[in-house]
């Protein structure tokens, strides 16, 4: 189809310049003395995202894709690759190990221009090869990854010192947009949680190959899995249910954490959420940019291994990736559905804490327009959840040749799998077969959590 190429050629272009806004916009957050600070222990420094989001770009389309010539190879490698230690041993590089901001800044405009005048001039077909440029796969796959590292800045904020950031950067949560009955007033209680069953029935986890749809290699293929009945909590546990596990002693009864997760707590002396402070006048809480008294009907922000520990606690245990994928899309009526609302196109102002809206969480429960067919709330938005299933490859995984450390380096049985979005989450990550995953000791993620009983 004439007319088809071009179409999709300007699609994608403004697809990325948007992506391109979007994460231009994180770097002006920050002084210039931030942008050498590491926020969070197991990360890189800031500014090896200033450099890392045009070196993927290039690497994968101006490289690999279009062919162009190298222009700075000492670049393309100092910024190709992000870091997730599992062995304990934390990154020790120093700011001055870093190049400085012009000269990133002066590669990242370079590679823009060279990558869009070559994107210009290329062939788009989209009835080519599946995962060439030919089709955009491989520029839907700079778009999204630059849109995950939007929120890995995100989840950074809060580990910041409140003078990290620029003048007119700083947001408190009760100025940010929100649904009506946002507001982290203390006083603010969603009361007890229903709890609802979902019956018998399947979950389809995955995306059909061929279906034309994009999705990274852990998408495929499509699979299909029976689910046994089970009753699940209508929203997430809140911050006010969870001090109830802290003020019970939850952190230092052993009882509740199993091997691991005990070694991990006692090693950092973890004894409450890593965003929560004690202080002589009560709880407080780190959002973003400033600390606020406990909200104590936000979505607690804790590891899977705080998680755990507290399902257990109830005498409970955690949702697997297909009971919240079921609970999600399914209906009583035995079919499934695009979103958790039903199939239209998501829109953040309605359906949920998504979509870069907030920086922060709301109440949970904030966007009943959003609730599930089995009207189960917040499946997409306001924190992802914690699953109890080991990240994996579904049947018929096939690694992308182009990206092969995406997806496969971590079915290393110390990943699990987190579903749904938060406040920073870009709407497109809430396709159905969208998975993330991250260790059980990685507090760090905008994770919430909710509890089921059953088999
Ligand atoms: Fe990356």
């Amino acid at each position: 189809m004439p007319g088809t190429a071009v179409d999709l050629r300007s699609e994608l272009a403004a697809r990325l310049a948007c992506a391109r806004e979007r994460t231009d916009m994180f770097f002006e957050l920050f002084t210039p003395y931030a942008l050498y600070e590491r926020a969070i222990p197991e990360r890189h420094r800031i500014v090896f995202y200033l450099g890392h989001l045009e070196a993927f770009d290039w690497n994968l389309l101006g490289r690999q894709v279009l062919g162009l010539e190298e222009f700075d190879a000492e670049f393309d490698r100092l910024f190709a690759f992000g870091i997730d230690p599992v062995d304990g041993h934390l990154p020790a590089d120093r700011p001055e190990d870093w190049p400085g901001i012009e000269q990133i800044r002066d590669y990242n405009l370079r590679v823009r221009r060279m990558l869009d005048e070559a994107l210009d001039a290329a062939e788009f077909d989209p009835a080519l090869a599946p995962h060439g440029l030919e089709n955009g796969h491989a520029l839907e796959i700079a778009v999204e990854h630059r849109l995950m590292h939007a929120e890995t800045l995100a989840y950074m904020l809060p580990h910041l010192p409140p003078g990290a950031f620029a003048r007119g950067a700083v947001v408190r949560p009760d100025a940010q947009p929100g649904p009506r009955r946002a507001g982290y007033a203390r006083t603010g209680d969603p009361g007890a949680v229903r709890r609802i069953l979902i019956p018998a029935g399947k979950a389809t986890l995955g995306l059909a190959r061929g279906a034309g749809r994009f999705g990274w290699d852990n998408e495929f293929e499509e699979t299909v899995v029976p689910v046994p009945s089970f009753a699940i909590d209508a929203r997430n546990v809140t911050n006010r249910e969870f001090l109830e596990f802290v003020r019970a002693g939850g952190y230092a009864d052993r009882a509740l954490w199993e091997g691991e997760d005990l070694a991990w707590k006692d090693e950092h002396d973890v004894r409450q959420p890593v965003l929560w402070r004690r202080r002589a006048d009560g709880w407080w809480q780190r959002a973003s940019f400033v600390e606020i008294p406990l909200p104590l009907d936000w979505p607690v922000q804790v590891s899977l291994a705080e998680a755990r520990a507290y399902a257990r606690w109830k005498g409970r245990r955690l949702p697997t990736e297909a009971e919240l994928q079921r609970a999600a899309y399914g209906t009583p009526q035995g079919t499934e559905r695009d979103y958790p609302w039903g199939d239209t196109d998501p829109d953040p102002t309605r359906h949920g804490n998504f979509g870069f809206q907030r920086w922060d969480p709301a109440p949970v429960g904030a966007y009943p327009e959003g609730d599930s067919a089995f009207g189960v709330a917040d499946l997409s938005g306001n924190g992802w959840e914690w699953t109890a299933s080991v990240f994996a490859p579904l049947k018929g995984f096939e690694r992308f040749e182009f990206y092969p450390g995406y997806s496969e380096p971590f079915f290393d049985g110390k990943h699990y799998v987190i579903k749904g979005a938060s406040a920073q989450t870009d709407r497109v990550f809430l396709r159905r077969s969208f998975r993330n995953w991250f260790q059980p000791h990685y507090p760090y993620v905008f994770a919430a959590f909710r509890c089921v009983d059953g088999d």
